[in-house]
């Protein structure tokens, strides 16, 4: 009976208060028999299958907001330019210029990339590791977008924070993957239902980070359009937050996005850069 109580209490979920009120004073006055109770155990189960039907879009939906967003990651990255008055820019992985670089719209612009998915033209011809080892330059914006793997990442962002002007902004791409696939680290795993869509681990070197002492000076957020646009920027109330996820699980770290990458909404970046 226990047992039975337990599971019809479980289907209720989503039921009427007053009808689980009512189901449970029957049970009480024992004003229900066991075949009765098995009976609307059965419908309650029926019913809440139907009334509260599991909406899990496709990939093929989520692969076409996120190729086609209302927002882009160069409209993010122009309106801060826009914003801050920014002259100089520079972008860790460019691959086709023509996909991000060229719609950047900054007076002086420079481009790293060692040309491992493509023979584009960049201004450096080299990985972020070689380039940062030997730049003196500070640039008003940094976008990383370069090798999608968490260690690599987090050495990008150190090494953009000490590259950026005093009001700087460092941005970073793929930091919100909709799915385990998309996080998956090896990218030419296209077995997966994510095919070939990749945003790597970024998405940990985001949490390493708001965890880090630096998430005392620096806060963090990622916008969520366009696969997840980091924003890192100076701050004077700076907040760090716990890693209680040690082990960088997918399934507890989408949980609960925005505490572990400060997931903001388009409306919530316009109203915080207006
Ligand atoms: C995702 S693509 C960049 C896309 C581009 N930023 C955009 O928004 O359209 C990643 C690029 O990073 C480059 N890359 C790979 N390893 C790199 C590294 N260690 N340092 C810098 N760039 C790297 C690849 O050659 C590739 O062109």
């Amino acid at each position: 009976m226990q047992a039975q109580y337990t599971k019809l209490i479980i289907c209720c979920d989503g039921l009427q208060c007053k009808q689980i009120e009512q189901l449970y004073n029957d049970i009480k006055n024992n004003s229900i028999h066991l075949f009765m109770l098995k009976k609307i155990y059965n419908k309650l189960t029926l019913l809440t299958k139907e009334s509260v039907p599991v909406q899990t879009p496709s990939f093929e939906a989520i692969d076409t907001v996120n190729r086609n967003p209302i927002v882009t990651r160069y409209q993010i990255i122009n309106h801060l330019v826009k914003k801050f008055g920014y002259t100089s820019y520079l972008e860790i992985g460019v691959r086709n210029p023509d996909e991000c670089f060229n719609f950047i719209e900054c007076a002086k612009k420079h481009g790293v990339d060692p040309g491992v998915e493509g023979d584009y033209v960049v201004d450096f011809n080299m990985t972020s590791d070689e380039f940062f080892a030997q730049n003196t330059n500070k640039y008003d914006i940094i976008f990383i977008d370069g090798l999608h793997i968490d260690e690599q990442v987090s050495r990008d962002i150190r090494n953009a924070i000490h590259s950026i002007t005093e009001n700087g902004t460092v941005l970073l791409h793929d930091c919100n993957p909709p799915t385990l696939h998309h996080a998956r680290e090896d990218y030419y795993d296209f077995t997966t239902p994510a095919k070939d869509y990749w945003n790597g681990t970024v998405w940990k070197s985001i949490v390493e980070f708001r965890a880090s002492e630096l998430a005392q000076s620096y806060e963090c957020n990622v916008v969520n359009t366009d696969w997840g646009v980091g924003i890192i920027r100076k701050t004077n109330n700076g907040h760090r937050i716990v890693n209680n996820n040690p082990f960088y699980s997918f399934r507890k770290f989408e949980l609960n996005r925005s505490y572990y990458i400060g997931l903001i909404s388009i409306e919530e970046f316009y109203l915080k850069y207006r």
